[in-house]
């Protein structure tokens, strides 16, 4: 028998999936008595809500593990550990055996998180990796106060099943939350103070409940009273439909930004990743939304050095890169996945090539985001004001276009602001107060 954890404290890795599933494991902890810590070393329970999508992420949950208990050790105390998310759905029984861990619970189990903490209490092996068909949602306490912009998670799992990618192993099979059930998240996210919503999914865009589309959602939740920003992330271009880039061009609330991963510009490499769509269809299908909505802001994914990956493969992302003028993008070195079909790939390009080519594409894509930033100079838009800033009096907030904004003034968290985009800086922009569009 061990003490029951009277205080918390989830630490998510990875995307912002985990950061909503490690919001919905502090309520749930929250809603059985427990108080949060201000940090792993001063918890009963630590939650490590982990990231399995690049390499070294376990033998950094076994590290994390190691320095938790250390830094408790040094007060006296032997803290619970949990290992939730995608590294414990990978790896299961295996972490209990090596790290001793108290608690594996997985991305689709997590609603049981208080039922294995018992079990861990007294003594008993508590682990879940279990994928049940009927969804956690529903046992999941209301949503608690939130911040001025909030994740709403409406779809997980992947079933499009990319040879370097772990995440439909690890999260499972595509599935849509109901339609009824977000809608009253929702609601209750506006009622606990968000004014912008993110709607998550692996493949946002697939959400589909009984042939309503992400668009009809988007379109319900703009009615939603108080609720001022709509954004979704992350999107497959296979399942960018017409009705959700019409919503593009005429729904207010749906904010000017696409992020839309490619991985690469080489069509061959992209039929080796099992994309199933060409370098042509992305560039097409990002000229059509351009054309409802010309002002949006770009975002994608890229991965260099997936095995095979020649120099001229690379020229092409470059030169799609150099078409596309993204606005900002996230670019990784190939990492190859246990039990992916990648990994077994024996063409692989070398670490000093990869380090090269991905220097070289984030040097583009820094240019590309600096002049994005730049051009957006002399605009006015409204910025939601998300917390405070370094200085005294800055706060810091977000332009339509996901920019972060700085701005000197009286402004609360939660106020949007009218501003005009004075000075760019390579990530971020100044802005300047005009009037409030809204208390
Ligand atoms: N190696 C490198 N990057 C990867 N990603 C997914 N799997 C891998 C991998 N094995 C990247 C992709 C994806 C993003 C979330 O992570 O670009 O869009
Ligand atoms: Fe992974 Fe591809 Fe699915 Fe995205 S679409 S989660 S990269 S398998």
């Amino acid at each position: 028998m061990k003490p029951a954890p009277q205080t918390y404290h989830v630490k998510s890795f990875g995307c912002q999936m985990n950061v909503y599933d490690g919001e919905r494991m502090a309520e749930l902890m929250a809603a059985q008595g427990m108080t949060p810590a201000a940090d792993a070393a001063g918890a009963d329970l630590v939650v490590l809500n982990t990231c399995h999508i690049r390499e070294r992420a376990t033998e950094k949950v076994y590290s994390d593990i190691g320095r938790i208990r250390k830094d408790a050790g040094k007060q006296g105390r032997v803290p619970m550990i949990a290992i939730a998310g995608c590294v414990a759905q990978a790896e299961g029984a295996e972490i209990v055996a090596r790290a001793k861990v108290d608690v594996v619970v997985g991305p689709q189990a997590y609603h049981n998180l208080p039922a294995l903490v018992a079990q861990a209490v007294v003594g008993e092996a508590a682990l879940d990796t279990d994928m049940p068909l009927a969804s956690k949602f529903g046992k999941l306490p209301a949503r608690r106060k939130v911040g001025p912009s909030a994740f709403l998670t409406v779809q997980e799992g992947c079933d499009k099943f990319c040879t370097y990618c772990v995440v439909p192993y690890t999260r499972g099979a595509e599935i849509s939350r109901p339609f009824a059930a977000i809608v009253d998240e929702a609601k209750a996210l506006v009622d606990a103070g968000a004014r912008e919503i993110t709607l998550l999914g692996q493949n946002v865009n697939a959400w589909d409940d009984d042939g309503r589309g992400l668009h009809d959602l988007i379109r319900t939740l703009d009615r939603i009273e108080g609720l001022a920003r709509i954004r979704y992330t992350t999107s497959h271009p296979n399942d960018m439909r017409q009705g959700l880039i019409d919503a593009h061009g005429d729904v207010e609330s749906l904010m000017p930004f696409l992020h839309l991963p490619v991985q690469s510009g080489s069509t061959r490499i992209l039929k080796a990743m099992n994309r199933s769509h060409g370098r042509d269809d992305y560039l097409r299908l990002m000229d059509r939304v351009r054309a409802v909505r010309p002002d949006i802001a770009l975002s994608g994914d890229f991965i260099v050095g997936f095995p095979g990956e020649t120099e001229a493969d690379f020229a092409d992302t470059l030169s799609l890169v150099d078409a596309m003028g993204y606005a900002q993008a996230f670019s990784f070195k190939y990492s190859p996945r246990p039990g992916t079909p990648a990994a077994t790939m024996t063409d692989e390009v070398p670490e000093a090539v990869m380090d090269e080519r991905l220097q070289r594409l984030q040097a583009a894509l820094g240019r590309d985001q600096q002049a994005f930033n730049r051009a957006s100079v002399g605009r006015t838009c409204t910025v939601l004001v998300e917390r405070r800033g370094k200085l005294p009096g800055q706060m810091l907030g977000k332009s339509p276009w996901l920019q972060s904004v700085h701005l000197m003034g009286d402004h609360a968290i939660g106020d949007l602001v009218e501003v005009e985009l004075a000075a760019a800086g390579p990530l971020s922009m100044t802005g300047v107060a005009r009037m409030p569009v809204a208390a």
